[in-house]
């Protein structure tokens, strides 16, 4: 817990601005003391009234409380003062100056000041965040050991959607509950996840796929990194990347591949997470030149592909924990239990399809875990950050 920690929560020039308001009320709440320093873009989303009355303290944005006597904020004093130095949100403008030494502002002058640990939570729209400048500049500031908390994906300011949403103040106090006091299950323990769609090809330009993600698996590699594991993804193609550092990627494409790399990693490994969508068929005959159109219809013949959960489970050693997914439109519960015991699973999680918002590409997901002698608990639709911290707390209790 953040209890008794000195926290600065600088808050920049962002639609998300109106989320720390309620970050603020949180630290507040887990006994911080937290002084907000505002840039003056940032009080045009959120009233400095609004910031120190739920922080009990003034806010400060410039160095100047008295130009006249010279009375001022001491920028030095208070980089010492802070045990953690928030950023949230943090503009693509703020964090370009921060990578480059500007230093224009009160915020900006207490980074250059500050020797405690720096956390960041970007905030902006999609093509921001993805422009080249922005990710050198968040490059910079990774190599530097600031925290960059995961932004999410979803609808933005603008009405686009895609990825740059500040993390929710939930999760900010997350990763802030868990950078002071760590909860390190995991240490010492690798843990092999697949996660996202497999492509199985057709022709040099064609393959089937399905609507996969790779969410689910991604926030599972983040959930067990940050608890001390070590993490091989083996990854089919996504859109999301790794965070953390302790995550060694193996990006793959088809289910061949993603079966060898699991193969390689397996014996290794104490505890396997299953979440990768892999395709069940693939084409018995991938051709080798663009299949030219020709006639009203084209016959493709499919076989099995390897099933990568079935192997490893003949395989599992009693020291291994082996986390299955199931996604079933009829008898879900019956169908998954028998999926958990024909694929040697521990754990098997019951993903639902009839819950808005859960499943293929949502940030959200309502998930029912059947654990030990078949033990079903079931969850409400969550982020899916927050479903891989249930999903990790089962593989805990695994252990
Ligand atoms: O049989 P079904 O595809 O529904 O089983 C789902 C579970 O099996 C998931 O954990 C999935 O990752 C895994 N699986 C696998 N290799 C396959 C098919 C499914 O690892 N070829």
């Amino acid at each position: 817990m953040p209890q008794g920690k000195k926290i600065i929560l600088g808050v920049t020039g962002s639609i998300a601005a109106y989320k720390s308001a309620l970050l603020t009320r949180l630290l507040v709440k887990s006994g911080a003391e937290v002084q907000i320093v505002m840039t003056d873009a940032a009080k045009e989303f959120i009233t400095p009234l609004t910031l120190s009355t739920l922080s009990n303290k003034p806010v400060l944005s410039s160095f100047w409380t008295d130009r006249q006597s010279g009375k001022w904020n001491s920028h030095v004093d208070l980089g010492l003062w802070a045990d953690l130095f928030l950023i949230a949100p943090a503009s693509a403008h703020t964090m370009a100056k921060m990578a480059n030494g500007f230093c224009d502002n009160l915020l900006s002058a207490i980074y250059l000041s500050a020797r405690c640990p720096v956390m960041l939570a970007p905030a902006m729209d999609v093509d921001m965040f993805h422009h080249e400048s922005t990710r050198e500049n968040i490059g910079k500031l990774k190599q530097r050991n600031h925290y960059i908390l995961p932004s999410g994906t979803g609808e933005l300011a603008s009405g686009l959607i895609g990825e740059g949403r500040m993390a929710e103040p939930e999760e900010i106090m997350d990763h802030i509950t868990n950078f002071f006091s760590p909860i390190r299950r995991f240490e010492n323990k690798k843990v092999l996840i697949t996660a996202g769609p497999t492509r199985e090809s057709i022709d040099p330009v064609r393959y089937i796929s399905n609507h996969s993600s790779g969410k689910m698996g991604y926030a599972l590699a983040e959930a067990f990194a940050s608890e001390g594991a070590e993490v091989i993804l083996v990854s089919g193609p996504v859109e999301v990347k790794p965070q953390n550092q302790k995550i060694v990627l193996h990006s793959v494409n088809s289910a061949e591949e993603m079966y060898n790399a699991c193969l390689q990693e397996h014996a290794g490994a104490d505890i396997a997470v299953l979440a990768a969508a892999v395709a069940d068929y693939r084409p018995a005959i991938t051709a080798p030149e663009k299949i030219k159109k020709s006639g009203s219809h084209l016959e493709i013949e499919l076989i099995a592909t390897p099933d990568i959960a079935m192997e490893l489970g003949k395989q599992k050693k009693p020291h291994q924990r082996h986390i299955g997914f199931a996604l079933e439109t009829e008898n879900e519960l019956e169908n998954a239990r028998s999926k958990k015991s024909r694929k040697n699973f521990d754990l098997i999680v019951l993903n639902s399809l009839k819950t808005p918002g859960a499943g293929f590409g949502t940030d959200t997901n309502q998930v029912t875990l059947i654990g030990k002698n078949d033990v079903v608990e079931t969850f409400p639709l969550k982020s899916k950050s927050e479903v891989a911290k249930d999903i990790v707390n089962a593989v805990a209790e695994l252990l």
